[in-house]
């Protein structure tokens, strides 16, 4: 599990593996945000610069050079949202990586960061008929909350919010572990 495999906060230095790793999230078959690919095909350095530096990223990397990426998740505030919540966005592991425990990782790294960011939720809106998404979330702890849209760009499509409540001692035990 996880063998060689490490996950650091993305810095604005690691925007082409990041830019290649989200290109290849849009390109995947069903993707949520598939709309977006053509817009953030032809994104150069400065986009994804920008990109990094208006939310958190967390990458996966299989080598020490940290030359490619092979998962991403995004940590944002929800515009709106109560600022002790946190949401999970573009969360994405390559197809040949899964089911290695790199989502997990992933999830388990962004959850730890909202704790040590004084969170005390943390959401992700997940399609419903994503059911490997939906498989991490809920053994990662998290619970569908009951709110339930259609998806914008195709509306045929719902997506659920599913939330995990930090605990008091666990935000405590994460700061510890810094
Ligand atoms: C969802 C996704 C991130 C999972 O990444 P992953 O690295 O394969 O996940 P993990 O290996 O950490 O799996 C953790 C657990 O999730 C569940 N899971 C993951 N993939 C699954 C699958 N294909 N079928 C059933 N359960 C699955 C399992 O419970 C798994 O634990 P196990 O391997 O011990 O049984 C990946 O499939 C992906 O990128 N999908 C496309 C994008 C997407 O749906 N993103 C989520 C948007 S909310």
């Amino acid at each position: 599990m996880l063998d060689g495999v490490i996950i650091t906060p993305a810095t604005e230095d690691d925007w082409e593996a990041f830019g290649r790793v989200r290109l290849a999230s849009l390109r995947e078959p069903g993707s949520p945000q598939a709309a977006s690919l053509g817009r953030e095909e032809g994104f150069r350095e400065p986009h994804w610069r920008l990109r990094l530096r208006g939310a958190m990223y967390l990458l996966a990397w299989e080598d020490d050079a940290r030359q490619r990426a092979v998962g991403v998740a995004g940590m944002m505030q929800e515009p709106g949202a109560p600022v002790e919540e946190r949401l999970i966005v573009a969360l994405f592991v390559r197809p040949s990586h899964r089911r290695q425990g790199i989502g997990a990782a992933l999830v388990r790294a962004a959850t730890h960061w909202a704790a040590v960011d004084d969170a005390k939720v943390v959401s992700a809106w997940v399609v419903d008929d994503e059911e490997p998404a939906i498989a991490l979330f809920e053994g990662s702890g998290f619970l569908p909350t009951g709110e339930r849209v259609r998806m914008p760009r195709n509306p045929e499509r719902y997506e659920a919010r599913w939330s995990l409540t930090l605990a008091n001692d666990e935000v405590v035990q994460q700061r510890k572990e810094l």
